[in-house]
């Protein structure tokens, strides 16, 4: 069974995509033959800059290296080394009516937030499908908000598997059980909402954004409710059980501060990522490994792709010169 995900170097990456996406994927290694790659022909959409989506397209492999991603047993890679998934996106939308494309709410939803509306944000879901059919995928584990993308992919496949022949598998998402992450603001905490806790950022400003967090102002000796407080939905996801329940019990029974709260949060966010900084602070002084990896990564994974662009090509008369 073949595990496969993309993360978009669209932003530094924060605990939101962390316990949201990365960590499930990283767990997934020691389960399942991996897939995982960087997005950057998705990030294309949003991101104008060559110097930074070159930065950022290294910050995103030098975050899952530093977090435990092992090359070793995993296919990390960019999504550019396999440029076939470009075709496969154009092959794609040949089969696929416009009203696909027209139901898309990432579509609707960015535009509705200001981004311009290109084509290749429209064209975006064919790209992902793309990206998921060309390695025979099986499972796809993302957060919600991609939910839909999935179930084009399935779309897209069977319009081509009815078309023509069945080349394709039929993925299926896989969610885990983070909810969504809230910000500093209590709203969902995104890179493009300003709200933000970056995976590695220093330990100062970061415990200082924390300790920003915002609440409301119930007074230190009443009783808090942990279930509208966003230090306590962070925390009981970075605290085991019996630490959670203690929290809660507190909040609860009144006297404590949120204050103390966020200390412990700011803790525990350094316990649990300080320990990966030196190691990223490894990779990020050897580009050349991190450069090694992702072509070994990128090698494996285009043999998986040109296999099945062949048995795509021959299925729909694209004829290409032997290579
Ligand atoms: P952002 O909203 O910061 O731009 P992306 O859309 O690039 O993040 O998301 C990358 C991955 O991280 C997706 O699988 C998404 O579901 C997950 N993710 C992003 N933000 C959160 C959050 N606040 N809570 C849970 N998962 C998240
Ligand atoms: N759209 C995904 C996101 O924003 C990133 C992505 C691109 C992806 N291609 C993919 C995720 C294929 C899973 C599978 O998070």
């Amino acid at each position: 069974m073949r595990v496969l995900s993309g993360v978009q170097p669209s932003g530094t990456l924060h605990l939101g995509n962390y316990l949201g996406a990365m960590k499930q994927h990283i767990e997934l290694q020691t389960q399942q033959e991996c897939y995982i790659f960087i997005a950057n022909y998705h990030s294309l959409t949003t991101v104008h800059d060559a110097e930074r989506l070159r930065a950022l397209t290294r910050d995103v492999a030098l975050d899952y290296l530093a977090m435990g991603l092992d090359p070793q047993r995993a296919v990390f890679f960019r999504q550019s080394d396999v440029p076939e998934v470009c075709e496969l996106a154009w092959i794609l939308s040949t089969v696929t009516g416009m009203g696909l494309f027209e139901r898309g709410t990432s579509y609707k939803d960015k535009v509705a937030r200001g981004l311009p509306s290109s084509v290749g944000l429209f064209f975006y879901p064919a790209l992902m499908a793309a990206d998921i059919l060309i390695y025979r995928s099986h499972v796809v584990p993302v957060g919600r908000d991609q939910t839909q993308h999935v179930e084009f992919t399935r779309d897209m496949a069977t319009y081509f598997n009815e078309r023509y022949r069945s080349v394709f598998i039929l993925p299926e998402a896989r969610f885990n059980e983070a909810p969504v992450v809230p910000g500093v603001d209590g709203q969902k905490m995104s890179k493009s909402y300003g709200n933000a806790i970056d995976l590695f950022g220093d330990p100062k400003p970061t415990a200082k954004r924390i300790m920003g967090i915002k609440t409301d102002s119930t007074p230190v000796d009443q009783p808090k409710d942990p279930s509208t407080c966003t230090v306590f939905a962070l925390l009981r996801l970075l605290a085991d059980p019996a630490e959670t329940q203690e929290w809660e019990r507190r909040y609860r029974a009144g006297g404590m501060g949120y204050g103390d709260a966020k200390k412990r949060l700011a803790e525990l966010y350094e316990l649990r990522f300080g320990p990966h900084r030196e190691a990223r602070a490894s990779w990020a002084s050897r580009p050349d490994d991190v450069e090694d990896v992702l072509r070994s990564g990128a090698a494996r994974a285009r043999a998986t792709a040109q296999a099945v662009m062949h048995d795509v090509r021959e299925a729909c008369g694209i004829v290409v010169a032997r290579r």
